[in-house]
């Protein structure tokens, strides 16, 4: 049963990426760390200790991290997550308190309580792992898997014309993190996977694949549509599917102002799925780097596959599914996701 350690900037993917963590059987989920991005690093905080109560998992850790980037100050993203977060879900307030100990240290504690076994995923800015490497320089071997959501390889960005969200909030971050895995294959073999926009957004989950979801979780949903009154509220019997799909909808109709469709990219679930199981994908090693001086390119993460600057690989980017799948990766993907998320769901309710 691996331990698996979450870096989390909940967010209406996030939050999904958390289910389908929690979904997993074979997964021991040791400890989240709260990262400020979509929404405050407290907010965060508040959304991590809220969903694992209504998943009926209050134990688990929690820890909140930096209020500001590195260097830079906090850009968030209400606009694209909603208010809270969590689009138009409204979750109870937790009860469960946050660690003493804050994100950077619950990662440092989680590496050491399980060395050579912690897979770490990281599915928001990169702020709190890079002040856990500044603390502990060996937590690049103490780790037995890492698997990073973020950047945009040979694929545009999402934030600016070059840069993906979770780099741009903190580029700094994010290069030191790259810049500390360089070394890593040395000792484990294992280089970082990288899940840039390249491929998370081939993930594409629609209306119709949500009521899916609901479907296997054994609730009747109307199926979402762009016709309907924005903000309207789901009515599915089950308490999670309802939270879901408030949550969803939200991310849904940012996507269609933006001219995207109706539809949003499951970033953070995908990258989790990826985390658990690292077969799914066929990744290219290159040593990437972020660019933090371009007037326009600040923020860009930048990938030298062929050896220019004569750098040892740091990271290994998902560019496909397994060479040997006979199935579109997006297709394998809900499909595993529905299977886990409906049953888990199924027993919530
Ligand atoms: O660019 C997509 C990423 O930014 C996802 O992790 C999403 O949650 C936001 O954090
Ligand atoms: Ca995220």
């Amino acid at each position: 049963m691996p331990a698996v350690f979450a870096d989390l900037d909940t967010g209406v993917d996030d939050a999904m990426a958390l289910m389908y963590l929690l979904a997993s059987a074979e997964v021991d989920l040791v400890g989240i760390a709260s990262t400020a991005g979509n929404v405050s690093a407290h907010q965060v905080c508040r959304n991590n200790r809220a969903l694992l109560e209504l998943c009926g998992r209050p134990e688990i850790p929690v820890s909140l991290g930096s209020e500001q980037p590195l260097s830079i100050p906090l850009r968030t993203a209400e606009d694209t997550h909603g208010p809270a977060g969590l689009g138009y879900a409204e979750l109870a307030d937790p009860t469960a308190a946050p660690t003493a100990h804050d994100a950077a240290q619950a990662w440092i504690r989680a590496a050491r309580a399980h060395p050579g076994e912690l897979v770490g995923l990281v599915t928001g800015p990169m702020t709190n792992l890079a002040l856990a490497l500044r603390a502990d320089p060996e937590l690049p071997q103490l780790l037995r898997r890492l698997v990073i959501m973020g950047g945009s390889f040979d694929y545009r960005g999402n934030t600016s014309p070059v840069t993906e969200w979770n780099i741009h909030v903190d580029p700094e971050a994010a290069a030191e993190v790259f810049a500390a895995f360089g070394e890593r294959a040395e000792h484990t073999g294992e280089l970082p996977l990288v899940c840039g926009l390249n491929i998370t957004e081939s993930i594409v989950l629609t209306p119709q694949i949500l009521a899916r979801l609901a479907a296997a979780a054994g609730t009747e949903a109307a199926t979402m549509s762009p016709d309907d009154d924005l903000g309207t509220r789901s009515a599915a019997g089950n308490p999670l599917i309802r939270v879901l799909e408030d949550a969803m909808r939200f991310y849904f109709e940012f996507h269609h102002r933006q001219g995207e469709g109706y539809l949003a990219h499951l970033h953070d679930p995908f990258a989790a799925a990826v985390a658990l199981d690292p077969a799914l994908v066929t990744a290219r090693p290159a040593t990437i780097d972020v660019e933090l001086h371009g007037t326009l390119t600040r923020g860009m993460t930048v990938a030298d596959i062929a050896g220019h600057w004569g750098r040892e690989p740091n990271a290994a980017i998902v560019v496909g599914g397994a060479p040997q799948a006979t199935r579109p990766l997006a297709e394998v993907f809900f499909d595993r996701f529905i299977e886990r998320v409906g049953v888990f769901l199924r027993r919530l309710s």
